[in-house]
């Protein structure tokens, strides 16, 4: 497959024509009547070909230690139940942990129970299969296990952080910082989150012929099917991993559980189909979450606010044995001009549950810390944040000195600044009142990473002219499943409906998935690279077919619009042509590899985020009253997808700063809140009138498409123009979140 160049990408083709006016609209999504109707099957829902068994997964009651004994009597005298595993049953034959014995995988072996360690409260144990959900569940009632606690650090202390690789260091930021005329030294910190997706992690598994089927809950296809090649030790094509429809993700899915390979496992052993799914403690408590940042930013700049010393230091922690770092500081890199630069981090290990990605790793916790120190130093010097922000923007990449692809920045701020009325706004805090509320604005900034990853796409024309798009790709409420379809059917020049859409399976042709804002355009350049080569395909069969009106056209003259095949006035369907030429179908695969030219650019989706809020003088209650995020992502695919992925973030934004939190209990190491009751994520009755938009915009140096990453930039920055919002309104500057009202009543005037 030929790699495109940055003139191909810029040069005109059918997204960019949109003749259909397809790229862009509107469309609803394609499973959402499916989801809402109860029909989509969810893996944990999946029909099985004979009547499925159901396991329950028993999680570990102390936060570090040892299994030393289990007594499964019980269990295993319990009614219906057909198998009982834990550390000292544990099947046998498994492979080592993480071992890779087939060329090329993606992930290494998983046995389960391999070993009696606990390293965090609610770890995976034991497992109960049963002929029923409650005939298990009753049995897993009965297992005792003993265990020997081992000492344990369950507090994140930012003071026990070690550093870690990647601090940037330019110019001389001490020296700098210590001769600037305005300062600012603050530090904030925020608490420990959890993804909450309305689908619980699940699996449904049954074999056939030494081949076992896997309906799952997963961003990515091909490292779990990876997985369980390695863990079974069975060849990767006797794995077929299916994630059709997905209810939520946000990067809790782009890790696999223990559901995955005991399903399998179990399903194996006693022959016949079972079931998983986590309950919703689990997911709290045995899956990953964002972990907590303590972030000190320091900023040093000129009486006119141009910034001559930034740093921002990040301290994070993860899981014992499994390192991540929350890399909190990593967008500042990207977004303000200073000569002298110091941002890195650092890392204290836990022995609590896995910390790992949640959407906009890095900026979603990180932008509450820069974007809040813009706002007050704006105030120091008496400047408009938005001026501030505006005297400080790079024409280039701040550290690497890369070109911008595209960045509209400034002008998200100050468009959304005029659509918002942020004029109306008093910069003084605590001087507007509305009864009983305190009412201030505040805004921020939004960056976030654009992403192309290799790709690739299956399309199939078939003799009736549908044409079928099979990829390893997912949809985990983002609307995948729509905007293949929307480029397949501008690039193939066909009405969406003749365009059908099948993904979430390992025997399609893979993609790297969902996550980091990169599925659309990863995804979507190889569905559009497969629909040209089609073209090709169809074109020169129509051209040598004697048949075909098309008959001895040159091949770079037909063109594919409404639905035909045409070279100057002669035409014909693309059923007509393939069920005369290929009756049982004609496919290609397109593939989208990303090119060394365009990653010399500065590639980032940006935005601004501008927030009301109330704050109740009497109790300190935070609302939101309104917010409007601009944004600009390159060319729009689909202009509802996309702004619900924007508006989405927005909404997690303001849970992140005033609600949601999971606290550590320091006794045990468990997260006491482990309910969608205590964990407080927003609610309808929280969002009012909050809007997003896109400026115009097309990426020519980010894809073929022009398109940049949505799913995770709405985030990025949102929660900061809500906290800026509530020192606006009535004075607090909280730097603790979330911003809940004991925090801010110390600041409010005596009644
Ligand atoms: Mo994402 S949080 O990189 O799935």
């Amino acid at each position: 497959m030929p790699s495109l160049s940055l003139d191909d990408y810029a040069a005109p083709n059918p997204i960019s024509q949109n003749r259909q006016g397809i790229i862009g609209r509107a469309v609803d999504r394609y499973e959402g009547p499916l989801k809402v109707t109860g029909t989509a099957p969810y893996a944990y829902e999946v029909e099985t070909p004979s009547p499925p068994a159901y396991g329950v997964v028993v999680g570990a009651e102390i936060g570090c230690g040892v299994v030393t004994a289990v007594d499964d009597a019980a269990a295993l005298a319990a009614p219906g139940v057909k198998l009982v595993w834990h550390a000292l049953r544990r099947p046998e034959n498994q492979p080592e942990r993480g071992a890779r014995s087939y060329v090329g995988s993606q992930a290494g072996a998983k046995p389960v129970f391999a070993e009696p360690n606990v390293r965090f409260f609610g770890q995976p144990v034991a497992f109960v299969c049963a002929d029923t959900l409650e005939h298990a569940d009753a049995a897993a009632s009965l297992i005792k296990i003993t265990y020997e606690e081992t000492p344990a650090a369950f507090a994140f202390d930012p003071a026990q952080a070690e550093p870690v690789d990647g601090t940037s260091a330019i110019g001389d930021f001490e020296r700098a910082f210590a001769d600037a005329p305005v300062k600012l030294d603050e530090t904030w910190s925020t608490p420990i989150e959890n993804h909450c997706q309305m689908e619980p992690c699940a699996t449904t598994a049954w074999w056939e012929d030494g081949t076992v089927t896997v309906h799952t809950s997963v961003q990515m296809i091909k490292p779990p099917q990876h997985l369980l090649s390695e863990t079974l030790q069975i060849p990767r094509d006797h794995v077929h991993l299916l994630s059709r429809y997905i209810g939520g993700g946000f990067g809790g899915k782009g890790s696999t559980y223990e559901d995955l390979e005991l399903a399998a496992m179990s399903s194996r052993e006693i022959d016949q189909p079972v079931k998983i799914a986590l309950t919703r403690t689990q997911m709290f408590n045995a899956t990953v979450h964002r972990p907590a940042t303590v972030q000190r930013v320091r900023l040093g700049a000129t009486a006119d606010g141009r910034l001559t010393a930034f740093a921002l230091e990040a301290a994070t922690h993860c899981a014992r044995e499994a390192p991540f770092v929350e890399r909190a500081a990593n967008f500042s890199r990207a977004l303000y001009a200073a000569p002298n630069r110091l941002t890195g981090h650092t890392l204290h290990k836990l022995d609590i549950a896995v910390a790992s990605a949640m959407r906009a790793p890095g900026e979603a916790s990180g932008m509450l810390s820069l974007e809040c120190a813009m706002d007050e130093l704006a105030n120091r010097l008496g400047l408009d944040p938005i001026e501030l922000r505006i005297r400080n923007e790079a024409d280039v990449h701040p550290e690497t000195g890369a070109p911008h692809s595209c960045r509209q920045l400034v002008d998200c701020m100050t468009d959304g600044a005029k659509r918002f009325g942020w004029g109306k706004r008093n910069p003084k805090p605590a001087a507007t009142r509305e009864g009983e509320w305190f009412v201030g604005m505040g805004m921020a900034a939004a960056i976030r990473g654009n992403f192309l990853l290799p790709a690739k796409a299956g399309i199939r024309v078939e003799a009736d002219g549908k044409v079928i798009v099979r990829q390893g790709m997912t949809d985990i409420g983002t609307g995948s499943y729509t905007i293949i379809a929307q480029i397949t059917a501008e690039t193939m020049g066909v009405p969406l409906e003749q365009v059908v859409v099948e993904i979430g399976d390992s025997g399609f042709a893979p993609t790297p998935g969902s996550g980091g804002q990169f599925g659309a355009a990863s995804a979507g350049s190889a569905v559009y690279e497969g629909g040209m080569e089609m073209r090709k395909t169809l074109a020169a069969m129509a051209a040598a077919d004697p048949a075909s009106p098309l008959f001895g056209a040159a091949v770079d003259e037909i063109d594919f619009r409404d639905g035909l095949i045409t070279a100057s006035n002669k035409s014909e369907t693309l059923g007509a042509l393939v069920s005369r030429r290929a009756p049982s179908g004609v496919d290609v695969v397109g593939e989208s590899m990303p090119i060394m030219e365009s990653r010399a650019f500065s590639q980032h989706a940006y935005g601004a985020h501008f927030a009301e809020v109330g704050v109740n003088a009497v109790t300190g209650e935070v609302r939101l009253r309104r917010m409007l995020g601009a944004f600009a992502c390159g060319r729009i695919l689909n202009a509802k997808t996309a702004r619900s992925q924007i508006t989405g973030g927005m909404i997690w934004g303001v849970g992140s700063v005033l609600t949601e939190q999971n606290a550590v209990d320091p006794r045990y190491g468990s997260l006491i809140n482990q309910d969608l009751g205590s964990y407080l994520a927003p609610v309808h009755a929280d969002i009012v009138n909050l809007d997003a938009y896109f400026l115009p915009e097309v990426d020519d140096k980010a894809n073929p498409l022009g398109i940049k990453g949505v799913g995770e930039v709405g985030i990025c920055g949102a929660g900061a123009a809500v906290a800026n919002a509530v020192y606006n309104a009535c004075g607090a500057r909280v730097r603790d979140y979330p911003i809940t009202p004991d925090k801010v009543l110390p600041f409010l005037p005596a009644l």
